[in-house]
């Protein structure tokens, strides 16, 4: 787990990539933390905004694991730059759903318009 979630270099870019575009690099983890220390005090580095970096490094680690489910399982291939357009979409439903702590981010929202859920967007 430790690994997976802090160690390896693909999830290191993804965190990094993500709380870049976030305004928030200061939650990275330190090369003195380990999983368990970080996830105690890495949102809390975002002063005023804890809630909000807690909830989108819960969100990008979810979405990590997930992904690793889906390479072993389904054959799927890690990508970077598509894992973090996947988790800044999915930080986007989770504003849309409630979750305004989100919105006190910086570049979120990232899409000009909610995603549309009409008639017309379910495909045929
Ligand atoms: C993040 O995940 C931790 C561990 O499951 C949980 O205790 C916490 O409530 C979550 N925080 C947010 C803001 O989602």
């Amino acid at each position: 787990m430790t690994h997976l979630l802090l160690g390896c270099a693909f999830t290191k870019s993804v965190l990094h990539a993500v709380l870049a575009r976030a305004g928030a690099l200061c939650c990275l983890p330190r090369p003195s933390e380990d999983l368990v220390d970080w996830l105690l005090a890495g949102a809390r580095r975002l002063q005023g905004k804890v809630k909000a970096a807690r909830s989108l490094i819960n969100l990008s680690l979810w979405q990590i694991w997930k992904l690793w489910n889906a390479c072993i399982f389904e054959g799927a291939s890690p990508d970077v730059a598509r894992l973090v357009e996947d988790i800044f979409v999915e930080a986007d439903l989770c504003r849309a759903a409630g979750a305004r702590a989100l919105s006190q981010l910086a570049h979120l929202p990232l899409h000009a318009r909610p995603p549309d859920f009409g008639p017309s967007s379910i495909p045929v």
